[in-house]
């Protein structure tokens, strides 16, 4: 019978195949759906007496179904065959020690920013943000520094470009953050206590100690009598934990248009405690003997400036501060040139962790 004739030379077929290949053209043979040996045999079944159909039929399908099961054993031992060889060419060495992953970490003045926030929301301020691209209006006009004022010297600004049929210029880029008062202030009725922090720009060339683009925290609380003592209780309290226990505040006169009177504040070094001298008599080179470290400029809020967002000065008075971030990160962390906040290596901005 023909059956037996296929059925003989696919099992030798099968214990010749050597690859893979052998054993795809050997599947075709004789099962292929075009003209495979037995396909053709079982696809003219209908030709058959009922007899030899059942016959036959029985015969061939039996063929087929063990042919299948010994094609697919064989066909997984080349696979798995094929597979051992890939690993073994491939040496993966699984002792060798695996990449270290960095852990990524906040900016140093980033997260100055957020802790001097922190020690301000627990004096009751919340911390709002205004735009880096302001309105000369708020960065000077109603800040109490009109055009042509001398005050507008002490910035040296950068002016931006107006759009074709823009009303709102001229535009700056905000050289402290005390543009944020007014935009508060014109949002809100008292009592206001807020804080914002932002990066400032100011046109001058970089060095140790100056760059372009800095940032500062504002301070303002407006409400019935707020008197020049809750401005130095505040910033003491600042002073005191940003810097330490038993670090002291000074005061002195300074002029900033848009407070009055107004003061900058000095804290005691906390290198050599205030004594000029460290511990080895030698002088301190922190505050250069002084014992003082000039740390930001604050004030009463002047009553044109609340007059200009709408309050009532005979009814609520202010203060307001401004401190410059990377001036109290580089004072605290003895850190002497401001560049290095910019300069993205790694091996600086990690120390700060
Ligand atoms: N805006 C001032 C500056 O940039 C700082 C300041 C803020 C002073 C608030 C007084 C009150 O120098």
């Amino acid at each position: 019978m023909d059956l037996d004739a296929i059925d003989r030379e696919a099992r030798a077929d099968l214990g010749r195949a050597a690859s893979l290949a052998d054993i795809e053209a050997l599947q075709s043979k004789y099962l292929g759906r075009k003209d495979g040996r037995l396909t053709s045999i079982l696809r003219n079944l209908g030709t058959l007496s009922p007899e030899e159909k059942k016959k036959v039929g029985q015969r061939a399908n039996e063929l087929r179904v063990s042919l299948e099961t010994d094609i697919a054993a064989k066909r997984q031992t080349f696979e798995s065959d094929s597979l051992q060889k890939n690993l073994a060419g491939q040496k993966i060495d699984l002792s060798l020690p695996g990449d270290a992953f960095v852990r990524g970490t906040a900016h140093p003045i980033l997260s100055t920013i957020r802790e001097i926030c922190d020690i301000f929301r627990r004096l009751g301020f919340s911390a709002v943000e205004g735009p880096e691209i302001e309105t000369d209006q708020n960065n000077f006009t109603d800040l109490n520094i009109p055009a042509n004022h001398p005050a507008r010297d002490m910035h040296d600004t950068f002016y931006v470009e107006p759009a074709k049929g823009d009303t709102g210029a001229p535009w700056v880029l905000r050289t402290h953050t005390s543009p944020v008062q007014i935009r508060v202030m014109k949002q809100m009725s008292p009592p206001v206590r807020v804080v914002s922090p932002g990066r400032v720009f100011r046109h001058e060339a970089t060095d140790a100690t100056h760059a372009a683009v800095f940032h500062q925290v504002e301070g303002l609380a407006v409400d019935e009598n707020i008197s020049f003592a809750d401005l130095k209780a505040t910033l003491a309290f600042f002073a005191e934990e940003f810097f330490g226990p038993k670090t002291r505040v000074r005061f002195s006169p300074s002029y900033f248009p848009f407070v009055e009177p107004g003061a900058q504040m000095e804290v005691s070094c906390f290198a050599c405690g205030g004594t000029g001298r460290v511990p080895t008599g030698d002088a301190c080179s922190i505050c250069k003997t002084t014992g003082w470290i000039e740390l930001l400029g604050a004030g009463m809020v002047h009553p044109q400036v609340l007059r200009n967002v709408g309050y009532d000065p005979a009814r609520v008075t202010g203060f307001a501060f401004g401190m410059g971030v990377e001036r109290l990160l580089m004072t605290r962390a003895q850190v002497r040139d401001i560049r290095a906040f910019l300069e993205s290596d790694i091996r600086f901005l990690g120390q700060f962790q």
